[in-house]
């Protein structure tokens, strides 16, 4: 396997939003204490970043950053309706949800409450907002921001999302919830600079001795993957496993050039 050959661990440009492996460039740590603070202060948060630059494992971190403090429940497939959104919520917190809507409201609520008098108030994640169907939907997450007391706020909301989030929640339609947003963030691309920081620091976590990636071998990631995390580690895992198989050791700037051809990214190169 490429790993031993390597000296890695672990997989080191793995697929999944693993927090362990998380890179904290300078946009990634804003964007995370930014949602920290959300969840603190219990108020409607937005990320939006382009597909692969992060959002999911950033909400990985946030989760373990939140540990044992209060409960999450965290939404993956968002593509409901507000009742169902309601009744999902309401499994997440252990319930078995009320079939008429104002019960089902009526238990939530009481759920929040009891949360509140314990100080543990609660976080609801939506991770791939944009999958969100309906404006009924988005005005369900509207009603559960007036879940308050006094000024106080019964929980704290984070919806995450590609771009054409942003851009919908920017429509005049919306503007309700957008007034709501008390915190946003934009994740951009991973600059040359930190391209190589992540590809280093990723190494570094799965345990690998020495870099195999030539300094021309970087600078071709970042033309490639533009700066793209889920590009970079396609790019890096397609070129140890090439460079293995010729029992290469190090990897230069021709080897993700090949790589960047078998997963039809050349064309990117500008
Ligand atoms: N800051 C980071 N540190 C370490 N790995 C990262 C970082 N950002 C992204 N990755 C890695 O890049 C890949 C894509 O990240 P992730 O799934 O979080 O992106 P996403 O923005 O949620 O994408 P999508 O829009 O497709 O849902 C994952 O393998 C993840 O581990
Ligand atoms: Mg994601």
């Amino acid at each position: 396997m490429f790993r031993e050959f390597f000296g890695f661990r672990h997989k080191p440009f793995g697929k999944t939003p693993n927090p362990a492996f998380l890179y904290e460039s300078p946009q990634h740590r804003e964007a995370l204490a930014r949602l920290e603070y959300a969840v603190e202060e219990k108020e409607l948060a937005l990320l939006c970043g382009d597909v692969g630059s992060g959002k999911t494992t950033l909400s990985r971190a946030l989760i373990d950053r939140i540990g044992e403090a209060r409960p999450v429940i965290l939404i993956v497939n968002p593509a409901l309706s507000p009742a169902q959104l309601l009744r999902s919520i309401a499994s997440g917190f252990g319930l078995t949800p009320k079939h008429h809507r104002a019960d089902l409201l009526d238990q939530l609520y009481t759920k929040l409450f009891e949360l509140y008098e314990s100080g543990r108030e609660p976080v609801l994640i939506i991770d791939e907002a944009q999958l969100i169907p309906t404006k009924a939907t988005f005005e369900e997450i509207r009603l559960l921001t007036n879940f308050q007391l006094d000024d106080d706020n019964l929980l704290s909301i984070v919806l995450i999302g590609q771009p054409e989030l942003k851009e919908r929640l920017g429509h005049r339609a919306y503007r309700a919830l957008r007034q709501r947003i008390g915190i946003q963030y934009s994740l951009s691309p991973l600059s040359e600079e930190e391209t190589v920081r992540y590809v280093q620091h990723r190494l570094q976590v799965a345990g690998g001795g020495t870099n195999p990636f030539t300094i021309d071998a970087m600078s071709a990631i970042h033309r490639y993957s533009e700066g793209i995390p889920r590009v970079i580690n396609t790019l890096a895992t397609t070129a140890l496993l090439d460079a293995f198989g010729d029992e290469s050791v190090t990897i230069d700037g021709a080897r993700i050039a090949a790589a960047a051809r078998e997963h039809g990214l050349d064309g990117r190169q500008r």
